[in-house]
């Protein structure tokens, strides 16, 4: 397959990359390997700082990253390595820092000062509006039906509305696993946000017993509670019976959102990204 026309966007000027597909930071899931191969697609992931269990190690792999657009998810809030993994960024002028949970000011003025893009993940106006004055680069509208963390605002509404609000790019996130649905995210946005599709990538860190039940479950399957991490997520609803009998939230707890609808098999993360932005083409062609 050769590579798929460019989709040009005002987040893929910003970011220099082919596609306007980010796929999304997941904990314990995302891998320097499904980061490289995305890159090499011509779309960009990102990956939480956490899932490396130390700084050290993070330091380790952002000095070893090749140069390549990729980015780099910080938790804002109750995170004691912020600080130490933050100068990291800065050292290796990551191209793109994802903020969440938290005031992104600070994040914003040093990744700004190297020239980098901090997007920051919002479920809300309020939040949005906060990022926006702190300087952020675009939003992340993650939406309801989303994999983690998930809003309740529907998709359709989200993006629009926060795009609206503060003028700044939106990148739509939440259900998001075809290049039909990328077709419609960028009537609404400037770019998609896939987190769940990716989980099912040879690259990705999930076991196979994770992707199996993937690839089975329907969206009603999939389960909003805060019981897991205190904040509303959506989970798995059959490994969800796991976490009562004390299994370990994410790693035995399986996060999924209502785009399980879409997911059916593994696929290389490559050839997914080519894949979603063949489908865009062909639907966008096919429209009425
Ligand atoms: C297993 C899993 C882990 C996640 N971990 C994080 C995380 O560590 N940080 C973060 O900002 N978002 C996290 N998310 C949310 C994603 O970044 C993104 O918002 C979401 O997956 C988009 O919706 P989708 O899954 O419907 O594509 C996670 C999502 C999943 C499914």
């Amino acid at each position: 397959m050769n590579a798929p026309a460019p989709i040009p966007t005002r987040v893929t000027a910003m970011l220099g990359i082919r596609y306007p597909i980010l796929v999304a930071p997941m904990f314990l899931v995302s891998t320097p390997e499904l980061l490289l191969a995305v890159a090499e697609a011509g779309a960009i992931a990102a990956i939480p700082s956490l899932n490396f269990r130390t700084h050290e190690a993070f330091a380790a792999f952002l000095e070893a990253f090749p140069d390549r657009p990729f980015g780099v998810n910080l938790i804002l809030k109750d995170n004691p390595r912020l600080k130490e993994d933050l100068d990291a960024v800065v050292r290796r002028r990551v191209p793109l820092v994802i903020t969440s949970l938290g005031d992104p000011g600070p994040v914003v003025e040093r990744v700004k000062a190297y020239g980098g893009r901090v997007f920051a993940d919002v479920v809300g106006l309020r939040h949005a509006k906060k990022a926006a004055e702190r300087g952020v680069d675009a939003l992340i509208a993650v939406a309801a039906g989303a994999g983690g963390h998930a809003g309740t605002v529907s998709p359709f509404v989200l993006a629009p509305w926060l795009a609206e609000a503060t003028g700044l790019p939106v990148v739509a996130a939440g259900g998001l696993a075809t290049g039909r649905q990328l077709l419609a995210a960028l009537a609404l946005s400037d770019a998609g946000y896939f987190g769940t599709r990716f989980i099912a990538t040879p690259e990705s860190g999930a076991d196979d017993a994770y992707k199996r039940m993937l690839i089975e479950a329907t969206p009603e399957d999939v389960v909003y509670t805060a019981e897991v991490t205190g904040v509303p997520a959506n989970f798995l609803a059959s490994s969800l019976a796991r976490f009562r009998q004390g299994g370990k939230p994410w790693k035995e707890v399986y996060s999924a959102g209502h785009s399980v609808a879409f997911v059916r098999e593994v696929v290389p993360a490559r050839t997914l990204v080519w894949r979603i932005a063949e489908e865009y083409h062909r639907a966008k062609a096919a429209l009425p």
